[in-house]
Parts: structure tokens; sequence; C-alpha cells
């Protein structure tokens, strides 16, 4: 029984802390850049299964983690659906903008199918290599973007430091729009997770890692309830498949309401957490997932045995899944996610 499922199934077992980190397959690890350039772009890599296999099992191997994450990338999606997604270096991703009602064709779902086949054959891969490495207590997590935060990247055609302005200007003074290119966007990503699922994938997360930037008063419309429609889907055909949200930088306070209202079986949370104040209002049976933040890692020393600590301690017994609040930085020295990982396992 893997550690994970086991959290979702039990609440864990005393004095075992399931571990894992968002981003373990990536550029802090030799291996990973080694292949990396041998492949050419970032989507060359994520579209060979074989390639993509073999990053997915890189952190695995060096750490045993007790979970593996599909390596693959959020904005698949969009890229399946037509638009040309690139990824420059040190500039983050670029997109093809969508800008018109017409360009939402809910006709194209069969063609993304068939684009994004590459990483459904990459997700039975993982399985198999799991099976055969001998990692058999450990879960296989899919993934997509929520469809808030993927409608941001198609509208504003990049990502960045300037919180998606034209695309939360957009959604405001044009809500119609914005409705149908969620919908578009759930209804594409329902079928995408349900591939996932099929070929392997054990837990989903859904990734909304821009959840912040969404006006205060259309967090029901363009947060609750587009990743509602994709959990109730997801759990009428796969009802044992844990669901976990991520909804972003979404205060403290609304935590409790998006468990409830989006139905996920846990939520990721994010560096600035207070954790104490989350789990008084989400009950002390929702798992929990996160929330060391990356730049601590980076550091380590005493300040990251320090944070680790009071993590482990403010957790206590709660069914929670030991990870990062974000992204492992790029930067950040293998040695520190050895001392991460010693802490957490004594
Ligand atoms: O190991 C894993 O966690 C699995 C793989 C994974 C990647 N992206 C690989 C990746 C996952 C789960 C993602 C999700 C993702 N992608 C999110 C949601 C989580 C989050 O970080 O908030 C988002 C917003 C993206 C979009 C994205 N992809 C950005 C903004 C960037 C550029 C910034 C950066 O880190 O370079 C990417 C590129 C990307 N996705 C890389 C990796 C390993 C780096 C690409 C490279 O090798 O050059």
């Amino acid at each position: 029984m893997s550690g994970i499922l086991d959290v979702f199934e039990r609440g864990g077992k005393p004095g075992q802390r399931p571990v894992w980190m968002m981003r373990q397959a990536g550029r802090y690890l030799p291996e990973y850049r080694a292949l990396r350039v041998q492949k050419g772009t970032f989507l060359d890599l994520v579209y060979d299964p074989v390639a993509a296999c073999e990053v997915t099992m890189q952190p695995l191997r060096r750490f045993g983690f007790d979970a593996a994450i599909l390596f693959s990338d959020i904005l698949v999606v969009p890229h399946a659906l037509g638009f040309e997604v690139r990824f420059e270096a040190g500039e983050g991703p670029r997109l093809q903008c969508i800008d018109r009602m017409d360009d939402i064709r809910f006709d194209q779902t069969q063609q993304a199918k068939v684009r994004w086949a590459p990483v459904i054959e990459t997700v039975s891969a993982i399985r198999a290599q799991m099976n055969r490495e001998g990692f058999l207590g450990q879960s296989l997590i899919g993934f997509a973007g929520a469809p808030w935060t993927i409608a941001c990247y198609m509208v504003e055609g990049q990502g960045g430091d300037h919180q998606f302005q034209k695309a939360t200007t957009r959604a405001q003074h044009d809500p119609d729009f914005f409705e149908r290119l969620l919908d578009w966007i759930a209804e594409t990503t329902i079928l995408y997770l349900g591939d996932q699922i099929r070929a392997g994938a054990q837990i989903i997360q859904i990734f909304d890692s821009w959840a912040g930037a969404c006006p205060a008063g259309k967090r029901e419309d363009f947060i609750l309830k587009p990743t509602q429609k994709i959990v109730t889907a997801l759990k009428a055909e796969f009802p044992d498949v844990p669901v976990i949200g991520f909804p972003r930088a979404l205060p403290d306070e609304e935590m409790a309401r998006f468990v409830a209202d989006a139905g996920v079986d846990a939520v990721q949370l994010g560096s600035s957490v207070s954790y104490p104040l989350v789990r008084s209002s989400l009950g002390s049976r929702c798992v929990t997932q996160g929330f060391l933040d990356p730049v601590v890692l980076r550091q380590g020393g005493d300040l990251l045995d320090h944070t680790v600590q009071k993590m482990i301690d403010d957790v206590g017994s709660d069914p929670h899944i030991f990870n990062l609040g974000h992204g492992i930085l790029p930067d950040t020295p293998i040695a520190h996610v050895e001392q991460f990982l010693k802490r957490i396992r004594q």
C-alpha cells in the first residue's frame, strides 16, 4: 500500500510521513539537464514517451519519493487544442493568444486526444517501469491545469510576474467569453484526465497556479465552478481516485469553502499559509499537502532544519503529504533536498 494512498484511505500510519516535491523532475537534477539538452526543446521531451518516462523516474531513483508525478506540462491542453505553445529559455511559456468566441470550438476534442496520445503513452510506460524497478509502494500522480489558470495563459499569451492583467481585465469585462472558454477547457480536461487515469494515474492533481489573480467577486464562477465540474465528472467515473486541488494564493479563510464546493479530497497549501488556521477550518479529516517554502529549501542550513521541524510539529498526526508550497527552484542544491528528506523521515 502506498504511503500516499494510505493517507487518503485511512489518514496515514503513525510515524509515516509521505513526501514528494512539486517539479521534482527538473533542472536542479544533473541527469535531467543532460537528457533535456539531448532532446532539444522542452516539448520534444514532453511528447517523447521513453524520455518523459525516464525523467519521471529520475527523482524516484535518487530520493525514493513516495510519489512519481507524470513529466509533462499544464500547457499540453491548449497545445492539444491547436494553439501554438513555446518555452523560451529564461522567459517562460509563450502561447498563441485566443481572442474570439469563434476560436472556442467544442468539436476539436477528437483532434486533442490524438495530440496528447504520447503523454498517455508515457503514463502507461511509467507505471510499467515503476513495477519493473520495484517502486510498488509509490503512487503515480497525473495532473492538469485548472481552467482558470489555463484560460489566463491562453488569453494573455504568456506567463510572468505581471499577474495576467490582460486576461483578468478580459475576464471582468467579457464574462460570457470567459465562461465559455472555461467550459471548453473544463470539458477537454475531463477527457484528458480520464485518459490519464485509464492509463494508470492513481491520483490526480489540478493546478490552479494563478487562482490568487482572480478578482475576488469572480472566484465562485471562475475558480470553484470549473474545478467542481471536472471533479464531479471524474468522481462519477473513477470514485476511488483521489483528487488534490491547488488554488494557489487563495486566502486562507477561503480554503475550506474551496475544498467543500470543488469536491476535492485534498488541498495543496502554499508557503505563506497559516497552517493552524487552515487546519482548524478544514477539520481533521481533509488531507493537506505542502507547504515548505522553495526559497528556504534552496537556502538550506539551520533555517531549513528549523522550518521543516516547525512544519512537522504543526502538522502533528494530521493527514498530510509533505511537499513544497510551489515548485523547486532550478538552483536548489541536491544536498538540501537530502537534508529535507532526512528530517521528514526521522
Ligand atoms: O516534476 C514535476 O512536477 C512534473 C512536471 C511538471 C512540469 N510543469 C514540468 C516543467 C508539472 C506538474 C508542471 C506544471 C506546471 N507548468 C504549472 C503548475 C504548477 C506551478 O508551477 O504553478 C505551471 C504554471 C506550468 C507552466 C510552466 N511550465 C511554466 C510557467 C514554465 C516556465 C518556468 C520554468 O520553471 O521554467 C514551464 C516549464 C517547465 N515545466 C519546466 C519543467 C521541468 C522547465 C522547462 C525546462 O526544462 O526548460
